[in-house]
């Protein structure tokens, strides 16, 4: 390891034990990424309505904890799709997790794997599934995107496949990208794109942050006129996220994914049942943190309905707005056999990489457990609605 190596883990190390609170990673985030970097995590789509909606929805949730249980270490443990997790929050698939931090998404697989739960690569995550694998030698799943139709996405799978991926998520939210306001006011829609127009301000912003350029540099992502990626992996990633598929789409990757399937981005019942009946084993409830569409419901407020809809036909997740243990505890007691984060997992890797995100996963879990215990809740299993305190009308 260099001096600089050393020097840039040791600040890390300080980093991650200064993070108290999901919020605390996120103001660390701001504070060491340009700000066009940060607003492209923290972002929404158009008057970012939806992404506020998911997290209020958890502000409007009560608890009716049970008194004197005499409980002390609760089981927050899980089964997802056949794998046991330590507990119940996964990280959720993100684009160009290489550009917040160098260790990247094997870093974070590594993490999640160290505190007992898995990452879902994305496909343009801004690293190749193959990479990823080996060099993190963690379980992973695999989110799927494929601007280019089935002929791509059959590939994509297949590699997946043979680097030792046994779920494969679909995404079926994107069918074209949101409008991410942020980004077109810095002038880098889609994310992250660099012309003459962008350039000056942009560059201002970057020398600002000169040890997240320094890292930018040892990764070998390139800031381009056709988006950020990796050099040499031809297009800019983010322009062609844009994956239109239908349910024949899924049920086509089901007929040829041999491991557990999973559609990501439903809101209603109505598509539950769709994506079941495409060969889904679990669905997540989500509208991609309020990226795409907005006015999109809360995914709170839709979990009751998709678990009504689905039975006990395939698991339900859900994602958006989980920022507190207590918000993991709500959703599962409404339903969800488990929950993913985005941005609380990015926002840990911006302010300290892998030990940031160990660090965001610590908390969550923390605070889970204290609610349990608060709650008198003995294990996560029990969840259900008989622990809310429903509003009476
Ligand atoms: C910066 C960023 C990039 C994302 N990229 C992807 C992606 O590549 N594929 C995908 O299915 N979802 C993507 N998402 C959505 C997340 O998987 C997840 O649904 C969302 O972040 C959950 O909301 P939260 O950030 O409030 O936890 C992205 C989210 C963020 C914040």
């Amino acid at each position: 390891m260099s001096v600089l190596d050393d020097l840039l883990a040791r600040a890390d190390a300080r980093s991650a034990q200064r993070l108290h609170s999901v919020r605390d990673a996120r103001r660390t985030a701001r504070r060491k990424l340009p700000a066009v970097v940060f607003d492209y995590v923290d972002g929404a789509a158009d008057d970012e309505v939806t992404m506020r909606r998911n997290e209020d929805a958890f502000g409007s949730v009560a608890f009716r904890p049970r008194m004197a249980s005499g409980l002390v270490e609760p089981r927050l443990g899980v089964t997802v799709l056949g794998k046991e997790i330590d507990f119940p929050v996964l990280l959720a698939p993100c684009g160009l997790v290489r550009l917040l931090h160098a260790d990247g998404p094997a870093g974070v697989a590594r993490a999640a794997a160290s505190r007992g739960t898995v990452s879902v690569l994305s496909t343009v995550a801004g690293s190749p599934v193959e990479a990823v694998a080996s060099e993190s030698k963690a379980p992973l799943w695999f989110q799927l995107y494929s601007a280019a139709g089935l002929r791509e996405a059959d590939s994509l799978c297949d590699r997946a496949a043979a680097a030792g991926v046994d779920v494969l998520m679909v995404t079926v939210d994107t069918p074209t990208l949101g409008n991410r306001e942020r980004d077109v006011r810095h002038g880098v829609a889609p994310p992250l794109r660099v012309d003459a127009h962008n350039a000056v301000p942009l560059g201002v912003q970057v020398l600002a942050r000169p040890r997240w350029a320094a890292q930018l540099a040892s990764t070998g992502i390139r800031l381009s006129s056709r988006g950020a990626g990796p050099a040499g992996h031809g297009s800019g990633l983010l322009s062609s996220v844009a994956s239109p598929f239908s349910w024949d789409d899924v049920a086509h990757l089901r007929s040829r994914w041999e491991g557990r399937l999973v559609v990501k981005g439903v809101l209603s019942g109505a598509d539950a049942r769709q994506a079941v009946g495409a060969g889904a084993d679990a669905v997540v409830v989500s509208n991609h943190g309020g990226r795409q569409l907005d006015g999109a419901p809360a995914t709170l407020q839709a979990l009751p309905g998709v678990v009504a809809a689905v039975g006990g036909d395939a698991e339900v997740l859900i994602d958006g707005g989980i920022r507190r243990g207590s918000h993991v505890v709500a959703a599962l007691a409404l339903g969800a056999r488990a929950v993913l984060i985005g941005r609380p997992y990015l926002f840990g890797l911006a302010s300290a990489g892998e030990l940031g995100v160990e660090r965001v996963l610590d908390i969550l879990r923390a605070e889970m457990r204290r609610t349990m215990v608060l709650m008198g809740c003995p294990s996560v299993d029990q969840l259900g609605l008989d622990w809310l305190d429903v509003p009476r009308t």
